[in-house]
Formats: C-alpha cells, structure tokens, sequence
C-alpha cells in the first residue's frame, strides 16, 4: 500500500546538485515517522545518480516540512531581504514549537553573526 510520494530530480544546470521534490505523506499516515525513511531514500538515490549535494524549495509556511528538512541537514537559505523577511514570519509562526526549536536556534545565529557583521562595518 502507497504510504507517501517523494521524487529526486536534478537542477538543470548543476550536475552535482541534485533536487527533492515532490514529497508528501498520506494525510491519514502523517505524524508516525515515515518521511524520514523516505527522504533518506531520496538522498541515497541522488548520491548513487552521482548528486554530491541537494536542494529543495518549499514555502515557509510549511512547518512540519522545514522541521523534517532541517532534522536531515537542510539548512535555510537566507540570501535577499524576502527570504530573510520570510524565516523572520517563521520564527513568529513557530514561537510555540518546539520542533522547530533546532532550527530556530539555527535561525538566531545566522542573525547574530549579520548583525555582527554588519556592527563591524565601517
Ligand atoms: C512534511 C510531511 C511529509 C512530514 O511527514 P510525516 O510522516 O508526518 O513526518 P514524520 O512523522 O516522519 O516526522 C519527521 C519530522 O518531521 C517534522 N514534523 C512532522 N510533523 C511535524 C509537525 N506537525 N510540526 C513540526 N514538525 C513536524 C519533525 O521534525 C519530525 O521529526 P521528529 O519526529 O524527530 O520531531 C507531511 O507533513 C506532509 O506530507 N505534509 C503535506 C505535504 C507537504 O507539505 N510536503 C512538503 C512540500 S515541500
């Protein structure tokens, strides 16, 4: 029986970037462990495509997604005021979980050392 769809793919002008996508668990399914399993197949499948890194794109507003690419090694990608505005939103929208705890500490030292940075201008 289907539990769930996960797809790898490739970035059209990077060989050695490969793409997650496409990954969802059935509704009635969700919240049992399955993903990671999956998404852990997925990165195998892209390393033996010859993928030595990966990639997706998601909306910030899909927090059990963003937690669950965070807990493999997905890490935000905060270049450009619009997505530094949108991990700010995360941060507001997921005060209260604490599965988004690991990435939120993730979040905050990325905008200490900016902040840092930035003071250190002349
Ligand atoms: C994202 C999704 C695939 C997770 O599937 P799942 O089987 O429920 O996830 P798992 O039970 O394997 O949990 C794995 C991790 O996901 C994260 N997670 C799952 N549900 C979460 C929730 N409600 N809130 C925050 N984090 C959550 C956690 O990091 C969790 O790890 P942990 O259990 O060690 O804390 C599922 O919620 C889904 O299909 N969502 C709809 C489709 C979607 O948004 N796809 C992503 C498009 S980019």
């Amino acid at each position: 029986m289907p539990v769930g769809t996960a797809t790898a793919w490739f970035h059209p002008e990077d060989p050695a970037l490969g793409r997650v996508h496409w990954v969802a668990i059935l509704p009635e399914l969700q919240g049992r462990g399955l993903a990671k399993p999956l998404l852990a197949q997925v990165c195998r499948r892209l390393r033996e495509l010859g993928h030595t890194r990966a990639y997706l794109t998601t909306s910030t507003l899909r927090v059990p997604a963003i937690c669950l690419y965070f807990t493999l090694g997905f890490r935000p990608d905060c270049a450009g005021e619009a997505r530094r505005r949108d991990w700010r939103d995360f941060l507001g929208r997921t005060a209260n979980e604490p599965r988004a705890k690991p990435l939120r500490d993730h979040l905050a030292q990325l905008d200490d050392a900016t902040h840092n940075q930035s003071r250190k201008q002349p």
